[in-house]
């Protein structure tokens, strides 16, 4: 029988998520179906229910829900408990497992993608809502040497460094968390942007000289040609730009991975997205 995913949001009609699980399907032979469920605002919890009793198997839970997943999962993966957030939903007979795939999928696109190595790395995070939450324990794992968290609103930087400054495996990490503009003057070797300024076409205001010589800047949005953050970069002298799209591709690659129990090969699905 056609085990059957689907991807839960609202916007949902943009996603590219069907297409990625349809190529992974279509490379490992897997008999799955993946749809989109463009549900209410208020409508989440039902939908999940349904899909579930239809004997769905699993969701990737986008915008703006992914809260609401994470409190609806429940079991968690320490990925999840990390984010607070979840953007899949697998369903056993008993229980619905919430796990977060977008933080690995992130740093998977930058160290085996695009060839950037972040160990030792000085690394500016932006922002400080839903997406860089995924983002600070993945970075962390990869043990750079500074991560620093810079904000629109300094104290939500600086209760998301407070749950991991000075937990084990990340104690050799400087973290530090600020204003935009209190790094100025400071330089990075990467800069990921995770706010949601590009949501308004804007870039977050960043100050001028963060980039370091051989730099790169990642954008986790994506559009046709460089986000307003990328270009903002690019005047600013970053070396290399990068946007989000391999980031999906990856998130869903773990996905699969968890779903199927065989990890897909990305680089086919980022070039044919690339080439759309
Ligand atoms: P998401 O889940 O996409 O991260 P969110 O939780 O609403 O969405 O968080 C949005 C993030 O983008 C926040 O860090 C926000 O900054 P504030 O905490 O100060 O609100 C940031 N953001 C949104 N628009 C921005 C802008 N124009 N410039 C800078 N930061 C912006």
């Amino acid at each position: 029988m056609t085990d059957r995913y689907a991807v839960i949001g609202n916007p949902v009609g943009h996603s590219k998520s069907p297409l990625i699980h349809a190529e992974f399907a279509r490379q490992t032979g897997q008999d799955i179906e993946y749809s989109r469920l463009l549900v209410p605002i208020e409508g989440f919890q039902a939908a999940v229910e349904e899909f579930r009793l239809a004997a769905g198997k699993g969701l990737n839970v986008t915008l703006p829900f992914k809260l609401e997943a994470y409190q609806l999962a429940t079991r968690r993966s320490p990925r999840a408990d990390d984010a607070e957030a979840v953007n899949v939903l697998s369903f056993g007979r008993e229980s619905v497992e919430g796990d977060n795939t977008d933080g690995i999928g992130l740093v998977r696109d930058i160290e085996a993608n695009l060839g950037f190595s972040i160990a030792g790395k000085r690394v500016l995070l932006l922002g400080a809502g839903g997406a860089a939450q995924g983002a600070v324990g993945p970075l962390l794992a990869t043990q750079p040497a500074l991560l620093a968290v810079g904000n629109r609103t300094t104290e939500k930087a600086q209760r998301l460094v407070a749950r991991f400054a000075g937990r084990g495996p990340f104690a050799s990490v400087v973290v530090q968390a600020g204003s935009l503009n209190s790094y100025a003057g400071a330089r990075f070797d990467l800069v990921v942007n995770a706010t949601s300024a590009s949501l308004k076409d804007t870039a977050p205001d960043i100050p001028m000289g963060l980039f370091a010589a051989g730099s790169m800047a990642y954008d986790m949005m994506y559009g046709q040609g460089l986000t307003p953050f990328l270009r903002l970069a690019q005047q600013q002298g970053a070396d290399r730009l990068a946007d989000g799209l391999g980031m999906l591709v990856e998130q869903a690659a773990e996905t699969f991975l968890i779903w199927r129990g065989i990890r897909p090969d990305t680089h086919p699905v980022i070039q044919q997205l690339q080439s759309l």
